[in-house]
């Protein structure tokens, strides 16, 4: 049987977790599946979405979705190897790039990967990650194709905020990152993923930002952002999640239109 490398391990399942719970690591770093929930929502999918997914559909050839597989994988393989930032390159277990749909409809961007997310090696796994995947599955967004990625690809020590110098360095990558997935539409969890994309005073309340659709240029296209709380904060601001639903659920309306004008 073919072996496979590290990098072709990652590409084989970071498109197959939807959701953190389904991800775990045994000691030869394989990555395991736990939860039927990842392979099952497919197949439902264009069920629940009707016809809205149609244009999507005749895009979505395989081709297409390799090619971008391709193309991502050639930029893993920078960051992996990527020294820029002289502390976290010295200080990650692993870089993370990414986890979800190739072709999505949603890119939810975060701030930087924490100590799970460094040790497993995806985004969005840890405690932080489970509210996130609740709130996915409330709302029901699994049904549309969803990818998560951070602004940051290393983890800082001791979850401190990313410094602006390191954002710069990991800039390229990102940018790259989201020519490529081509997202419908951009939901930013929290001020940096949010300031990633689009001008923003950090200092500034972030509140200021929900309920606007703002716009970051992809290329040569201007992609509709939607700003809400990052799930981090949340947790220790329990009060907090209404707001994110309503966020989550303007970013869904949004969407809607989008894809009904397809
Ligand atoms: N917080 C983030 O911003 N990203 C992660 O991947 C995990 C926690």
């Amino acid at each position: 049987m073919k072996k496979i490398n590290m990098t072709e391990e990652y590409f084989l399942w970071q498109n197959k977790i939807k959701f953190s719970d389904t991800i775990n690591i045994d000691k030869n770093k394989k990555i395991i599946l736990k939860n039927k929930k990842s392979n099952s929502n497919k197949s439902n999918k264009n069920k629940e979405v009707g016809t809205m997914n149609k244009a999507n559909k005749i895009n979505n050839t395989n081709n297409n979705i390799e090619i971008k597989n391709e193309e991502l994988k050639k930029i893993y393989l920078e960051v992996k190897e990527c020294m820029k930032c002289e502390k976290l390159c010295r200080t990650r277990l692993n870089v993370v790039f990414g986890r979800g749909d190739e072709n999505p409809d949603i890119v939810f961007v975060g701030e930087a990967p924490g100590a799970d997310e460094d040790r497993l090696g995806f985004p969005f796994v840890g405690r932080a990650g489970k509210l996130l995947d609740k709130w996915i599955d409330e709302l029901k967004i699994n049904k549309y194709n969803f990818y998560i990625m951070n602004a940051l690809k290393c983890r800082p020590p001791e979850n401190r905020d990313p410094l602006p110098e390191e954002k710069i360095n990991c800039r390229n990558f990102f940018v790259r990152q989201l020519e490529i997935l081509n997202p419908k539409i951009i939901c930013a969890l929290g001020r940096h993923g949010f300031g990633n994309l689009i001008e923003f005073d950090l200092k500034t309340p972030f509140g200021k930002a929900r309920n606007t659709v703002h716009y970051y240029k992809n290329k040569d296209k201007e992609v509709p952002v939607i700003a809400t709380y990052h799930p981090a904060y949340v947790l220790r601001n329990q009060k907090e999640e209404t707001k994110v639903i309503s966020d989550f659920e303007f970013m869904l309306k949004e969407l809607n239109n989008i894809l009904e004008n397809n």
